[in-house]
């Protein structure tokens, strides 16, 4: 059972300036949720009720939303506004919440690496709350990986396929289908051009990394971007053949774009709202 997720939560959030020149973007709200808490949501769906956060300066309000607010319990108890705090208090009671800060921006690979001492030696959920995902047939994106871990015991990442043309945003895999939307990952490339693209499976923000992670990222250069990538620590994991990439079943929305959040906020307020908050 995994029981800890990572969130790195340091980035600065530039496409949408100026509405994060002083709010985190992970609290941009999707309806009414802050889209971090859509994320921790689905964490604790999958038993990860250790979430763990690797934040930096300006993301004080991360801390707060999972913490009480006395002051506002205090003067909405008894009233019919009550009931819209029942989403956060319902994660609070469940979840615990750490945090270490991530002094400089060095890359996602150095955000893992920082969240070192928050995970420990155990195998551990990593999400990344920009991508917003939702799956009304069934279980959440996460509780699918971690049912993938416990049959294989190794490194797994949720896929997509995108367009050709949209690779370049992406960590992009080249694999061998083990069944049906399952792979064994032989390489994985950050960002490729798409004539370079080993093929349009692209990572979204769901992984479950095993704790050799950490002495792999101690040692891996920075890549693309000249930031130290994830994907270039999990392509070592992957020449061992213990990574596994799975077609996730659900919808996905890159809340990380406007037009992604736009979708985003459509679709919640059309399919979910009222329902679940
Ligand atoms: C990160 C990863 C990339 C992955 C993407 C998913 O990129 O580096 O491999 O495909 O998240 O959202 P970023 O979006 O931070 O540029």
């Amino acid at each position: 059972m995994i029981r800890k997720c990572l969130f790195p939560v340091a980035g600065y959030g530039t496409r949408f300036l100026p509405a994060t020149k002083s709010m985190p973007k992970e609290m941009l709200p999707v309806v009414n949720k802050p889209l971090v808490q859509y994320g921790v949501e689905e964490a604790i769906e999958a038993g990860m009720m250790n979430c763990a956060f690797v934040t930096g300066r300006g993301k004080r309000a991360i801390a707060d939303h999972f913490d009480i607010s006395y002051e506002l319990e205090h003067q909405i108890a008894g009233s019919n506004k009550e009931s819209l705090l029942d989403s956060i208090r319902d994660v609070i009671n469940q979840g615990t919440f750490t945090m270490v800060r991530q002094r400089e921006m060095l890359g996602l690979g150095h955000a893992v690496l920082t969240g070192e001492s928050l995970i420990g030696s155990e195998p551990f959920g990593m999400l990344l709350s920009d991508d917003l995902c939702v799956n009304d047939a069934g279980p959440g994106v996460m509780t699918q990986l971690a049912k993938i871990y416990e049959r294989f015991g190794c490194s797994v990442v949720a896929v997509q396929e995108v367009p050709m043309e949209e690779v370049h945003r992406y960590g992009v895999i080249d694999g061998q289908q083990l069944q049906d939307g399952l792979y064994r990952v032989e390489s994985m490339v950050e960002k490729p051009a798409a004539d370079n693209a080993p093929s349009n499976l692209a990572i979204i923000g769901r992984y479950i990394l095993t704790p050799d992670i950490f002495d792999i990222l101690r040692n891996t250069p920075p890549g693309a971007g000249g930031e130290v990538q994830i994907t270039d620590a999990l392509q070592t994991q992957a020449k061992n053949g213990s990574v596994l990439a799975y077609k996730f079943h659900g919808r996905r929305f890159d809340c990380g774009s406007v037009p992604g959040f736009v979708e985003a906020t459509n679709f919640v307020f059309n399919n979910l709202f009222g329902t679940n908050t």
